[in-house]
């Protein structure tokens, strides 16, 4: 589904309520000349070893098939935004293999850290060229930040206060358009079983976006499928994993068949923006679907 987002004024809207997910199309009435192109690749979860696999999955095989996918039909982006579960296995192994399929390419690229990954490591490793786990970057007049949703020994999301006022301080500095992300959700995902882990105090987090209206779209993972939501005027989405999914809105946890993806945004210089998710053509090979844990 590709979701087009116009200033309110000249916006048609339809929306749809969905079981808690809101969807909406809008119009484009004048054309937009410069784009910022932005790929979201999300829970890919390495392992150590090239040949390791996750729920029978070989997680580093379609990480790369993913990659190629959305640069040979949607490349050059202008930023690569990983967010978050970049290692299965948190080790200097896993990571310098993320590192190396992110320099095959030409963009810069933003890695979150999920609930899976070890922040001091990725910091270390994950950092040199165009790669970095900066949290703040200026792109053209929009502004990207990024907030570490993990909570210490808990697969479960919390912003901590340093983290909120982090994030107060970039909106207070700038009324550019701002796109947030991180890794864990921050509405429901409609399983009740994934939204043990969204972030405990969302209302928080929420709130600091409902005081900021330059926050025009939040961008997380964490849930292995595609949500498409929006509060007041603020798009909220997530991305597929580039390894399996989660079937939406299931008691419990339960993979679906649904191929790896990713999320393309496109940002406008006035603050609107599109977006989309794509699937590669694959099937997963080996996938595991009685399991119960990952
Ligand atoms: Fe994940």
């Amino acid at each position: 589904m590709r979701i087009l987002t116009r200033r309110p004024h000249t916006a048609a809207r339809l929306e749809a309520a969905l079981t808690g997910v809101v969807k909406w199309i809008t119009e484009f009435t004048d054309p937009v000349t410069t784009m910022l192109k932005i790929l979201q690749i999300s829970d890919p979860h390495l392992m150590a070893e090239e040949t390791g696999v996750l729920l029978g999955v070989n997680t580093g095989y379609y990480f790369r098939r993913v990659l190629e996918h959305a640069h040979r039909h949607h490349g050059p982006f202008d930023l690569l935004l990983l967010s978050g579960d970049l290692a299965q296995e948190p080790c200097p192994a896993s990571y310098g293999r993320i590192l190396a399929e992110l320099q095959a390419y030409p963009s810069p690229c933003l890695c979150l850290p999920g609930n899976h990954d070890d922040p001091e490591l990725m910091q270390r490793i994950l950092h040199g060229g165009r790669v970095s786990c900066a949290r703040f970057l200026q792109l053209q007049n929009w502004q990207i930040v990024c907030l570490n949703s993990r909570l210490a020994d808990s697969p479960a999301g919390e912003i901590s206060a340093a983290e909120l006022l982090f994030l107060e301080q970039r909106l207070a500095a700038a009324d550019a358009p701002c796109l947030l992300t991180l890794h864990h959700h921050c509405i429901s995902s409609g399983s009740p079983w994934m939204d043990t882990m969204q972030i405990r105090n969302s209302d928080e987090l929420l709130a600091v976006v409902d005081r900021h209206p330059q926050v025009k779209l939040i961008a997380f993972g964490h849930v292995h499928q595609e949500i498409n939501a929006r509060r007041g005027e603020t798009g909220i989405f997530s991305a597929p994993s580039t390894c399996f999914q989660f079937q939406p809105f299931a008691p419990e946890m339960a993979v679906s068949d649904e191929s790896p993806g990713y999320r393309l945004f496109e940002l406008a210089a006035d603050g609107s923006f599109s977006t989309e998710c794509h699937r590669i053509p694959d099937v997963l090979t080996g996938l595991n679907r009685n399991s119960h844990g990952y």
